[in-house]
């Protein structure tokens, strides 16, 4: 009897997620990143970004040798994709700008029409078709030059060379985009960048280089939303917020040390960023503040490796998003690590080792698996931490290595995933009010070239043309976008029904 009662409770609890709608109002897109699908990477005046660069000198850092020189050609290819996005129903695309595209020089002394024409096709064209662009400006593109002087990121000066940038793009096509992406991911591109030469600019300063340039990331991210307080505001009546990747990270028991290091990993790993931007007292998290001293200390450096914000830049940091844009692709179980006489890193600063759970399905990406229910937590998380902030999630998705058009496990993983996202905006009251799935099409994948495949259309990139074809996921997308519903018995004209297990 109690099993009865047990099973039909369960079914009630299974049937209210299914019936979630997204609520009025709530925006769906899909999003892309110039390197990975632009191509065209010498036309006009445009300049090497890092990307190129690496791609160019140091190909086999490429898991198939092969680059973005072409990708997906969107650069010639704008009225094919739009005309795709309208048929897919989105309400917005996100994508990002290609900094040397706009200034080859990197600074403003020079902007390149060409490139400001292309974007402005791009705009204008969606705008006509009643898509919403939502525009990251720096998705790891950034000038070669730039990295040549000072390296980079780790240079106080790219900052305020950011930040010209920055007011350039908001006066070129800020009466018409109202929605602003500063950064892409921080510390995927400063940790992978700076500290551990897995992507460009390939640098390897590992427990230094990533923390000085999420550091500047920080400073400029605050400077360019200050500059648009100050200059655009009001005549544009947009919003800038910036996109911060999260995996949720579950203790891997219910011992007490376990369980700080799962929360001492979510604050070194999400707060690093998202404290000093979204939580009331601005600043480094406590806990990574003390654990970095420490470790530095220890170590006989004299001054932390975690470098230190003066009090006018806590102040300029704090507060400087209107969003929070959130990419999610897993969940990991973390345990406890003693690192105190290790080399100097992040992990070893964090003091946590985090692993999969061998019951958790794989996917063709590796650092990614599928686990739907830490999306819930991580959504609970930072409303709990930052005060229910807007969130928008920028980035998620799932990749595999084939293309194939077939795609249930895909199709697996978006209907799960939005389903606990609907349970976080109506059972929890998480103030989520928009999803881009990740990604539009197949493209270059960074370090994994075109191993891995995220797209809901696939792309023939042995064909000059780049044919994109939907796969059943974009179908299935297609559904959720109208319906605003998630149904797990839905499946699209012309394609063999998904079994679920
Ligand atoms: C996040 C990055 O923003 C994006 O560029 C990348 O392709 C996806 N993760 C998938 O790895």
């Amino acid at each position: 009897m109690k099993r009865i009662i047990a099973l039909f409770l369960m079914s009630v609890v299974l049937c209210q997620a299914q019936d979630y709608e997204f609520p009025p109002g709530f925006l769906f897109g899909v999003a892309s990143a110039s390197y990975q699908v632009e191509g065209a990477w010498n036309t006009s005046d445009k300049t090497e970004s890092i990307w190129d660069y690496l791609t160019h000198t140091n190909p086999s850092v490429i898991l198939d040798n092969s680059n973005g020189d072409i990708a997906c050609d969107t650069y010639s290819k704008t009225d094919i994709d739009v005309e795709l996005l309208k048929n897919l129903g989105v309400d917005t695309y996100r994508f990002s700008l290609s900094w040397p595209r706009i200034l080859p020089n990197g600074y403003n002394d020079y902007i390149d029409q060409d490139g400001v024409s292309y974007y402005n096709k791009l705009i204008d064209s969606l705008l006509a078709n009643g898509i919403t662009p939502v525009v990251t400006i720096f998705h790891w593109e950034l000038p070669q030059s730039l990295q040549e002087i000072g390296n980079g990121w780790l240079n106080r000066d790219t900052v305020d060379v950011f930040v010209d940038y920055a007011d350039v793009v908001f006066s070129l096509f800020g009466d018409r985009v109202t929605t602003w992406i500063t950064f892409n991911e921080p510390h995927i591109f400063c940790e992978f960048g700076y500290s551990k030469a897995r992507m460009a600019p390939l640098m390897n300063l590992d427990g230094i280089g990533g923390y000085e340039c999420a550091h500047n990331l920080l400073l400029a991210n605050g400077r360019t939303y200050r500059l648009y307080n100050e200059k655009y505001r009001e005549i544009q009546q947009g919003r800038v917020g910036i996109t911060l990747d999260a995996a949720w990270y579950e203790p891997g028991s219910d011992s007490e040390d376990d369980v700080l290091a799962a929360e001492r990993s979510m604050q070194m790993l999400l707060g690093w960023v998202a404290h000093p931007i979204y939580s009331e007292t601005g600043n480094y998290p406590a806990v990574m503040r003390e654990r970095v001293d420490a470790m530095s200390e220890a170590e006989g450096y004299q001054t932390s490796r975690l470098p230190y914000f003066t009090d006018e830049e806590v102040e300029i940091i704090k507060g400087s998003a209107d969003f929070f844009g959130l990419n999610h692709y897993t969940t990991e179980l973390c345990a406890a690590a003693d690192s105190f006489d290790s080399e100097p890193s992040f992990e070893a600063d964090s003091g946590a080792n985090c692993y999969f759970s061998d019951n958790w399905e794989t996917t063709g990406a590796s650092q990614f698996r599928v686990v739907p229910w830490g999306f819930r937590k991580l959504l609970n998380w930072i409303k709990s931490e930052y005060n229910n902030p807007e969130v928008i999630i920028t980035e998620n998705g799932y990749g595999d290595n084939t293309g194939d058009l077939h795609d249930c496990r895909r199709i697996y993983f978006y209907n799960a995933y939005l389903s606990e996202l609907l349970k976080a905006i109506t059972e929890d009251g998480c103030n989520v009010s928009g999803y881009h799935a990740w990604t539009f099409m197949d493209n270059f994948e960074w370090a994994s070239g075109y191993t891995i495949k995220f797209g809901l259309y696939n792309v023939d990139f042995n064909d000059p043309d780049r044919p994109r074809t939907a796969k059943m996921s974009a179908y299935n997308y297609k559904n959720i976008i109208q319906t605003r519903k998630v149904d797990w018995s839905y499946t699209p004209e012309g394609f063999e029904a998904c079994e679920w297990e």
